[in-house]
């Protein structure tokens, strides 16, 4: 592809609050080659392998991945479960590698558990099960009560109070183990399948509560293994896990703001969806600051830039012309076999998208239209 001089959109396309850019805030969850083993001697088999992971708070991440992938083990190292061998782990400000034995109950108290294996106690009721709970935030007795009746009852539960749970269907257990992990608005919330079990309603409405939590005073985070393809609206990130490894970490708005900014460029014009998300999700999110030279005419460039916000200044064959958002510039030589024709110096603090060579080829395997576009467009150069 690509790429001679586009027309600027004639408005600038905004990506909504808060998409992208590094946060101010730590993260809750922080972690850097992670990796697990099961088992000892012989046995021993690795589980995770050099996982990053970042999340913010008041975030909504998906994790999914195959069987046997990962998932509940992460979870469970997350949640102090099982110690690191090796990595750094960070969660709501604590170093998980070197936790006492109190910070870890102090850590635990701000996490709400939702496994699949619900450890209610067996001898208390529905009630008791969940008002136990608000013990660990100590409040009035009425107000702990009250919090507890709420919550069951926004749940469906509100006839079945007083049973115990050999009394009660696996969905409705699985709502008092809900009801209990989320009664104290925990910081952060790890839930594996926590609708699975749920009659469609009910799942509903643990996402509506889930998603509440988020964005109400406690700016809960959440990170959720699911299938539930309800979910998705609402998540600010998926991250795919496969035999242990993360293989994708995507902003699902961020990649369809980017598909929305490509659709504009003459370059893409008829290109399909799909090949516009594949590329979309392969671009690299980059900032620079004024009086960068990202692109040095005559020279050669295995990067292409979509501007984001910011502006920058392209100088040619003494020409100048100011690139603004929406507007790509730079160059695949790998590709196109071409060098760059212009040098492009950085005005304004710039956020861009960045596709470079060996993405593109990678897309163009998959999608004979586009490899037939991108031949055309250089034989129409010659
Ligand atoms: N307690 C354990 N002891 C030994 N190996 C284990 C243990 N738990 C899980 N594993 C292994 O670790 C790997 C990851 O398992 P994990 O339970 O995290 O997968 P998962 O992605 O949650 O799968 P699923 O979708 O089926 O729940 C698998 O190969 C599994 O066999
Ligand atoms: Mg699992």
């Amino acid at each position: 592809m690509m790429f001679p001089t586009p027309t600027p959109p004639t408005t600038a396309i905004r990506p909504p609050d808060g998409l992208i850019g590094p946060s101010t805030e730590e993260a809750v969850v922080s972690i850097r080659n992670l990796e697990f083993w099961y088992g000892q001697g012989s046995s021993r088999t690795q589980a995770l392998w050099g996982v990053d992971l970042e999340i913010g708070r008041g975030e909504i991440v998906i994790l999914t991945g195959p069987s046997g992938s990962g998932k509940t083990t992460l979870l469970t190292v997350i949640g102090t479960l099982r110690s690191v061998e090796r990595g750094a782990v960070r969660v709501l400000g604590h170093d998980v590698v070197r936790l006492s034995r109190a910070a870890r109950v102090v850590l635990r108290r701000n996490v709400g558990f939702i496994f699949q294996a619900h450890n209610l106690f067996s001898s208390l009721t529905a009630f008791e099960n969940v008002r136990m709970a608000t013990a660990l935030k100590p409040a009035p007795v009425a107000e702990m009560n009250q919090r507890a009746e709420a919550i069951l009852t926004r749940l469906g539960m509100q006839d079945r109070f007083d049973h115990l749970p050999a009394q009660l269907s696996g969905g409705q257990n699985q709502r008092i183990a809900i009801a209990r992990a989320l009664v104290n608005e925990p910081a952060l919330v790890l839930a594996d399948e926590p609708t699975a079990s749920l009659d469609p309603a009910s799942g509903q409405e643990v996402l509506t509560l889930l998603h509440e939590l988020t964005t109400g005073p406690a700016r809960t985070t959440v990170l959720i293994v699911t299938h539930d393809q309800r979910v998705l609206d609402r998540a600010d990130r998926i991250v795919n896990l496969v035999s242990g490894r993360i293989i994708s970490n995507q902003r699902p708005a961020l990649v369809v703001h980017i598909c929305e900014m490509l659709k504009t460029l003459p370059q893409c014009a008829g290109l399909s969806a799909s090949t516009l998300t594949r590329i979309a999700e392969r671009l690299t999110v980059e900032i620079h600051r004024p009086g960068e030279i990202l692109v040095r005419d005559g020279e050669e460039a295995d990067r292409v830039y979509l501007i984001n916000t910011g502006e920058a200044e392209a100088v040619a064959k003494g020409v100048t012309r100011t690139l603004v958002t929406g507007q790509i510039f730079g160059q695949l030589t790998a590709v196109t076999h071409a060098r760059a024709e212009e040098t492009v110096t950085v005005k304004t603090p710039m956020e861009a998208y960045v596709l470079t060579s060996p993405v593109l080829q990678e897309v163009m395997q998959t999608d004979k239209a586009l490899a037939d576009r991108v031949k055309l467009d250089l034989m129409g150069r010659q």
